[in-house]
């Protein structure tokens, strides 16, 4: 039985009025370009935005990290950005790190989460998008969904997942090359939960049944700052999760997205911001935010895509709308103060750097 790689590259390659949704030209040049070009190479795709990224999720037999697959996502964003640039978009190409394609996609700037598998008989998954955030967003709700009882059941009451999962961790903050630890829940709780906390630093890569031995969840860990060497807008993260079965269930793994726990991104990647599950397809708004996460449900079979069904579009999540709106205007109501604003070394924008540098040479020690 051949594998089926699913690929989701998703990229910013500018926007209508500001950071908020790609114009529906730009949408319609990616679409084109891998309907196009992607014949013979992919078995099916699907594509969306979420706030200003434009997702290209893909199927097909060519494993993970196939240069072509990569390659024809790049082209598709290069294609859709000449159009950004026709029509005067803010921001046109701007995660379009490096225009020569080299390999793939990894360190040019676009985002990717990949998983390869056997098919079961049936085998739905989810796609997670979010914008105006980063990788680490997805640290907690990942967390809850595989290792604690409180959000995913199935962990007490299924023989299937008695075993636990494992889980890749990365230290993001290296930039050598991918500096990762294996740990194992529920025997590692206490020191996944120890990294995990730190989002910055530390984010899940990768999430593996120890049942089946088979990988469950992926993550796009790009640090976009890390290859720019300056601010070059947030690393949204995508994420794809297998569910049923031996994994949680659809419900198990969208639990924990109710707490719309704080996040780092929000106005200027600088702010701490509640992670607001949206429909696909939503625009930013309020303060370049709230973060915001879509979650789309497939099945695949034999490569094909079902429909898509916004998952997060449901009035349960109407509710938990609310409560995120109140979230964020709760922590706004104290501007830039404490925790509403990110540590020191997280700040996007460079320009408090030299301020700061500035007014450390007018100090002065006091003599006793
Ligand atoms: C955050 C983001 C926006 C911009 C902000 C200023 O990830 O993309 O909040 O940082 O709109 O954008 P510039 O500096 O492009 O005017
Ligand atoms: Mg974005
Ligand atoms: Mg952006």
């Amino acid at each position: 039985m051949t594998k089926i790689t699913l690929s989701v590259i998703k990229a910013d390659i500018g926007s209508v009025g500001g950071h908020i949704k790609p114009s529906s030209e730009v949408i319609n040049a990616v679409k084109e370009y891998i309907e196009k070009n992607g014949k013979n190479k992919i078995i099916d795709f699907n594509i969306s935005h979420t706030g200003d990224d434009i997702a290209i999720l893909m199927t097909h037999k060519k494993g993970k990290l196939n240069s072509e697959i990569h390659k024809l996502a790049f082209n598709a964003f290069m294609e859709g950005t000449k159009i950004a640039k026709e029509q005067g978009l803010y921001g046109a190409g701007q995660d379009l790190l490096k225009t020569a394609f080299s390999g793939n996609v990894k360190g040019m700037g676009p985002a990717v989460a990949e998983l390869e598998f056997n098919e079961r008989e049936n085998e739905p998954f989810l796609f997670f998008a979010a914008d105006k955030t980063e990788p680490g967003a997805y640290n907690l709700p990942f967390y809850l969904s595989f290792a604690d009882p409180m959000f995913n059941s199935g962990l007490m009451l299924s023989p299937k997942m008695n075993k636990g999962f494992r889980f890749v961790i990365m230290d993001v903050s290296f930039t050598k090359g991918d500096k990762i630890i294996v740990l194992n829940a529920p025997e590692d709780m206490y020191d996944i939960a120890a990294l995990l906390r730190d989002t910055s630093k530390y984010v899940i890569e990768g999430i593996f049944s120890r049942n089946t031995g088979e990988q469950v969840v992926a993550v796009s860990t790009t640090r976009l700052h890390n290859i720019a060497g300056k601010y070059t807008g947030k690393d949204d993260p995508v994420a794809l999760v297998r569910v049923q079965g031996a994994f949680p269930a659809t419900g198990e793994v969208v639990s924990p997205f109710a707490i719309v726990h704080y996040v780092a991104g929000f106005m200027r990647g600088s702010h701490n911001s509640p992670l607001m599950p949206v429909k696909r397809n939503s625009t930013i708004s309020y303060f370049d935010g709230p973060s915001i996460v879509s979650c789309t449900a497939f099945c695949v079979h034999n490569g094909k895509l079902t429909e898509a069904v916004d998952v997060f579009d449901h009035p349960f999540w109407d509710y938990i709308r609310e409560k995120a709106s109140r979230k964020a205007i709760e922590i706004r109501e104290q501007g830039f103060f404490g925790a509403a604003m990110l540590p020191y070394s997280e700040l996007e924008y460079g320009g408090i750097v030299k301020r700061l540098e500035k007014l450390e040479k007018k100090f002065k020690i006091r003599k006793k």
